[in-house]
């Protein structure tokens, strides 16, 4: 059990619970076109899901002889790079499925097409990630990627266990670009395959921070994070824009 009262912990759960943003609820409902939600996942391709496999790898290499971090991060960049441990497809490419199920065809994330488009804020964010990801201190990095990156604004009530991810076929079943958007439940492996196996990964996220980080070291992982979120924000408040959204547009929807 990760300690959620632990000062770490809980400086880092508060930068999560911030890790939401004003127009989420429109990509979780219907409303958007083709063209809208077609904007919103150039982004996230080209922003962090392309090259999460190589940026775990940037952490990975910058890791001491410690050999449980070594051996999270080499099994998460495993299963992100291959779909070996949830039996499918590097993630980047079930991505890839999911658009295709959507009605998107792969040359639109192909480069240099994915990234002509891109707002300034995201490609900032972007050389960001790819920046810290390189960069000491190594659990810096490594929370950076694994907890802000990869978790979401449901971090704290996964760990207090009052909220359980939907995992198989109720994931997909429930999914907004099912039920919204026609995209078919075979195309949404990726939903699959995170609910397979991200659970333990959430788990060696935490573990790095509490069992290998250095009270002084803990300041500067929480700056990276509190970073990551700002620049995350203005990504987001970026896509928005570019998609025609504005806050009042998604409330009043
Ligand atoms: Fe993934």
């Amino acid at each position: 059990m990760i300690p959620l009262s632990h000062p770490t912990v809980s400086r880092l759960l508060t930068i999560m619970d911030q890790k939401n943003h004003w127009a989420y609820p429109s990509l979780t409902r219907p409303g958007l076109s083709r063209a809208q939600l077609l904007v919103h996942f150039q982004h996230e391709y080209a922003v962090y899901v392309r090259d999460f496999p190589v940026l775990l790898a940037r952490a990975l290499g910058q890791v001491p002889d410690v050999p449980d971090v070594r051996r999270a991060l080499a099994e998460n960049l495993y299963e992100e790079q291959t779909g070996g441990l949830s039996k499918s497809a590097p993630h980047p490419e079930l991505f890839l499925r999911m658009m295709e199920g959507l009605g998107y065809e792969r040359a639109l994330f192909a480069e240099p097409i994915v990234s002509r488009g891109l707002h300034e804020a995201a490609r900032a964010y972007t050389s960001f990630l790819r920046e810290k990801s390189a960069e000491a201190p190594w659990q810096a990095a490594a929370a950076l990627l694994t907890i802000f990156v990869e978790g979401s604004v449901n971090e704290r009530a996964e760990l207090a266990g009052t909220y359980a991810r939907a995992k198989g076929d109720a994931a997909v079943a429930r999914h907004s670009l099912v039920v919204n958007y026609g995209c078919p439940p075979e195309a949404m492996q990726l939903v699959r395959a995170h609910g397979d196996v991200e659970g333990g990964h959430r788990d060696d996220a935490w573990r790095i921070v509490l069992d290998h980080t250095p009270d002084d070291v803990t300041k500067i992982v929480v700056e990276t994070c509190m970073e990551a979120l700002a620049r995350w924000h203005r990504y987001r408040d970026g896509v928005a824009s570019l998609m025609g959204l504005t806050p009042a547009s998604v409330a009043a929807a």
